[in-house]
């Protein structure tokens, strides 16, 4: 989602800005600009589409402070009017969230005069500031004002004509930190970003308020200057390079085999707490991540007596945790930043409830806000369609229940898996022109349809429904016509003679059936139109292969739909509004 950069310092800050943008860039955005401070004015370039379309409209501009921004549309379509930074008179903003009540703001600001041009709460925010600036006339003071007048999420930076060496900078549920350096600072939305100029950071705490100069750096707590807390980021981020892949998804997809290994390797129960003395777990998150919970709930409750339940992150953050029960709070998140579920973790704390992240990106908002935090080792991902964090967290909960996993057997098993390309390829081809397809399976095997369904929705825009195989006969199955195509899984083999009776009731009305089976599970060749094999594993990662065989007909699928698989319409990887 929006990325925000700023520098001030004695470098050419255009250069920097467009850097720092490009390693934003994985977050998702429509549109991108800068604004740099020349001659006590601002200078903005803005463009809808790529930064390197914003970086051939750059004019030669000499300047050393400037704000930059990467914008995935919340209010307004993706053009160059709404996107940032925004400058009312002579204030220029860059925001990252989603200010609420906006609406009510922007009248009251109508009938003081002011006048906008886009659809965009953030030009409200921007003409808000301004008009604040008139009275009160010092930045601090100002975004002091601002805290209390608006609602909802936000990070902000603010440039004033006429103030060539300082940002200013705001920070309330959106991501923001300052970057530190000699004769040099930064703002960001996350450490990557400035990572080629310092290591050195300064983590913003909601509500926070920060002037930025370029030898000077001052932090505003409830309106008292705070002490300078600066972290070192110790970890090195992996270079981004497709190696050779036509996209970061397929680079990811074969990326597995080593996940899993480190993700064996490196996980640890001293990491854990507990996990005897909860009478109820309930695991959060969104998306994918949810997924991977439904999973972890479904191997979890087979060791422990505590009660658990998966929820979606924007609905559990909005009920009551039953205070009677002593209960963990589990947060999976690839990002670490997804808005929804930091929340769920914040809401936790406040009750003193015990948290536990399952978290791939080191040192994220989530990760910091957790009691007990796992890293799954995914290292970077890319792809907006997440490949290789959703099997490393997979992995986390089989190791949570079981961390003696005979490593070398999955990593030859995922290899073998991954072989099978050709295969998937062919039902590829079968379903790439179809409007409409199912994924079925039971239990363990419908939790890995619905990803399977998400992954084939969000990359190749075919509309899918993964069913519990059991649920079709009430209702959905009235669907079911001459070729309507089916994916079934089948890895459980407890429950196969079920799905399969499910599979027949399907073929018995014309449907057709491609079947995702472990080796040893036999199906008379009469219920399917198709049959992938994968092989036999340990049956608590048995829905590891299964799912890269799904990962890998979505990719192939949206190839061959000519789709920009690594960032798919409207969508950002890491979803930092509500
Ligand atoms: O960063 P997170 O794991 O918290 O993100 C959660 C979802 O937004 C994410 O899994 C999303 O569903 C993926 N794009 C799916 O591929």
């Amino acid at each position: 989602m929006c990325g925000i950069i700023g520098y001030v310092g004695s470098k050419n800050a255009p250069a920097i800005l467009i850097e720092g943008l490009k390693k934003l860039e994985y977050r998702g955005y429509d549109s991108a600009g800068i604004a740099v401070l020349k001659n006590n004015k601002t200078i903005i370039t803005k463009e809808k589409g790529t930064i390197c379309k914003l970086e051939e409209k750059l004019k030669e501009n000499m300047s050393t402070t400037g704000i930059g921004h990467t914008r995935w549309a919340t209010h307004g379509v993706p053009n160059k009017i709404n996107s940032h930074p925004h400058k009312v008179e002579n204030i220029t903003i860059v925001h990252n969230g989603i200010i609420e009540n906006y609406l009510e703001l922007k009248e009251k600001l109508i009938n003081k005069g002011y006048n906008f041009k886009s659809d965009t709460d953030s030009e409200v925010a921007c003409a808000l500031i301004c008009d604040l600036f008139k009275e009160k006339n010092d930045m601090q003071k100002v975004l002091e004002e601002f805290k209390k007048i608006t609602r909802g999420a936000y990070a902000i930076g603010v440039l004033i004509d006429g103030v060539e060496d300082k940002i200013y900078a705001i920070r309330n549920k959106s991501p923001l930190i300052i970057g530190v350096s000699e004769e040099e600072n930064f703002i960001a939305s996350d450490v990557p970003a400035i990572l080629e100029y310092t290591n050195k950071y300064i983590l913003l705490e909601d509500m926070d308020i920060a002037i930025i100069g370029k030898n000077d750096i001052s932090i505003f707590r409830s309106n008292k200057k705070i002490k300078n807390d600066i972290k070192i980021f110790d970890k090195k981020v992996d270079k981004i390079d497709k190696n050779g892949y036509k996209h970061f998804m397929l680079k990811e997809i074969n990326e597995q085999p080593d996940v899993i290994r480190r993700t064996i390797e490196s996980f640890s129960k001293k990491d854990l707490p507990n996990l005897t003395k909860y009478e109820k777990i309930d695991i959060v998150a969104c998306g994918s991540a949810y997924h991977a919970g439904l999973i972890g709930e479904h191997l979890l409750s087979k060791k422990l007596k505590a009660v658990i339940t998966t929820h979606i992150a924007s609905e559990y953050r909005y009920k009551d945790i039953n205070p009677n029960f002593k209960t963990l709070v589990i947060v999976i998140s690839q990002s670490g930043e997804t808005a929804d579920s930091l929340e769920v973790i914040k809401k936790a704390n406040e009750k003193n409830i015990d948290t536990l992240g399952i978290i791939n990106v080191y040192k994220s908002s989530i990760a910091r806000e957790v009691k007990y935090l796992v890293y799954t080792k995914a290292g970077f991902e890319i792809s907006v369609a997440t490949t290789k964090a959703y099997l490393s967290q997979i992995t986390t909960f089989a190791l949570m229940v079981n961390s003696k996993l005979n490593k070398e057997e999955i990593v030859k098993a995922i290899n073998k898996t991954l072989k099978l390309e050709q295969d998937c390829i062919n039902i590829a081809k079968k379903i790439k022109n179809q409007e409409n397809l199912f994924f079925i399976g039971r239990g363990i095997d419908h939790y890995i349809g619905l990803e399977g369904s998400l992954k084939l929705k969000e990359i190749s825009y075919i509309h899918s429904e993964a069913y519990p195989a059991g649920e079709l006969k009430h209702g959905t199955i009235s669907l079911v016509s001459k070729n309507t195509p089916f994916i079934a899984t089948i890895t459980d083999e407890v429950i196969s003679e079920k799905t399969i009776s499910n599979i027949k009731e399907v073929k018995a009305r014309d449907g057709n059936i491609t079947l995702i089976a472990t080796e040893d599970i036999k199906v008379n060749e009469d219920y399917y139109d198709s049959l992938i094999q994968i092989p036999k594993v340990q049956k608590d990662l048995q829905p590891l292969l299964a799912i890269i065989i799904l990962q890998l007909i979505s990719y192939h699928t949206a190839r061959l739909r000519g789709c920009d698989i690594d960032k798919p319409r409207n969508l950002a990887k890491s979803v930092t509004v509500e």
